[in-house]
């Protein structure tokens, strides 16, 4: 039985974030370099990805580069840019990702396009323009990972208005289901994070008091909002050794809420 340390370590291995410039894909990329891994995060805010990227170590350790995953052309532009830089990607982690609220009488047709053209169909065309660098790093001891980031609103039956969001997280869901029957054979685990509620851009219009905050709390069984420990810890274990012989699940980040609905 191998040590602790190397059982959870990702050193050595190339990973992507996308959207690892801020919110919970930052709190993953902190933790995939502080384990030991080179980490490019991708975004529209190319400059944010730098500025980051240089505070996490630069070089060898974090690289930020600019790509619109909303589209067919910034999902491949971003797929052939790590094949010019990279043989191998051990670790792929979707996590860019949009949301939109409103009420059912007047939710819009193009709530419907924006969000899952980047929550299902970006991370399933990205996904496939990166095969062959999976592929390549990928052995039966230490597959190649990916991780995609659901949501406890693809699985539980209530929308919080965000209908189109629920339905992109549930057809990603699916998804990683899919491709971990598709790509065992190719060395390629592939697993799912579904969050509860986590304080970032994205739920800032919830989080703004503490009286929201604890609104929301208050609906999740243990109480409280997701840390950056919590992100942390689950993607490591999916990414390192201790989680290898892991396919196919799609793993509650979100304090019970869940197993509650
Ligand atoms: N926060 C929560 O409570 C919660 C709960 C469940 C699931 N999630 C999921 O967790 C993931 C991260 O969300 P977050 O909460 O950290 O939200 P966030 O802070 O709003 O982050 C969203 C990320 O996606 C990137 N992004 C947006 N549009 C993009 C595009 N067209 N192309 C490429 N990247 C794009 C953003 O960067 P740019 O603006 O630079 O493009 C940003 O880095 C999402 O998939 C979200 O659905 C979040």
């Amino acid at each position: 039985m191998i040590g602790l340390d190397q059982l959870f370590s990702v050193a050595g291995k190339v990973a992507l974030v996308t959207g690892g410039g801020r919110g919970i894909g930052l709190m993953m990329t902190e933790a995939l370099v502080a384990s030991g891994a080179k980490v490019y995060i991708a975004s529209r805010k190319r400059e944010v990805c730098e500025k980051v990227a240089a505070e996490l170590g630069g070089d060898d350790r974090c690289i930020g580069l600019g790509a619109d995953l909303s589209t067919e052309e910034g999902v491949v532009a971003l797929a052939n840019e790590l094949k010019q830089r990279e043989d191998q990607l051990h670790i792929l982690v979707n996590n860019s990702g949009v949301a939109w609220g409103a009420p059912l009488e007047k939710f819009p047709w193009r709530a419907w396009d924006t969000v899952l053209d980047l929550n299902l169909t970006a991370p399933f065309v990205l996904t496939r323009e990166l095969l062959p660098l999976l592929e390549r790093a990928g052995t039966p001891e230490d597959p190649a990972r990916v991780v995609n980031i659901g949501s406890m609103l693809g699985t539980v039956t209530v929308s919080w208005t965000a209908y189109s969001y629920g339905a992109s997280k549930a057809g990603l869901h699916h998804i990683t289901r899919v491709f971990a029957n598709e790509l065992a054979d190719r060395n390629i685990t592939v697993n799912a994070i579904a969050p509860g509620p986590f304080a970032t851009e994205m739920t800032a219009h919830a989080s703004e008091t503490d009286e929201s905050k604890e609104a929301i709390a208050n609906q999740i069984p243990l109480k409280r909002w997701g840390t950056s420990e919590d992100a942390a810890g689950l993607v490591l274990f999916l990414c390192s050794r201790a989680g290898a012989y892991v396919s196919g699940a799609i793993v509650p980040l979100d304090g019970g809420a869940t197993a509650k609905a």
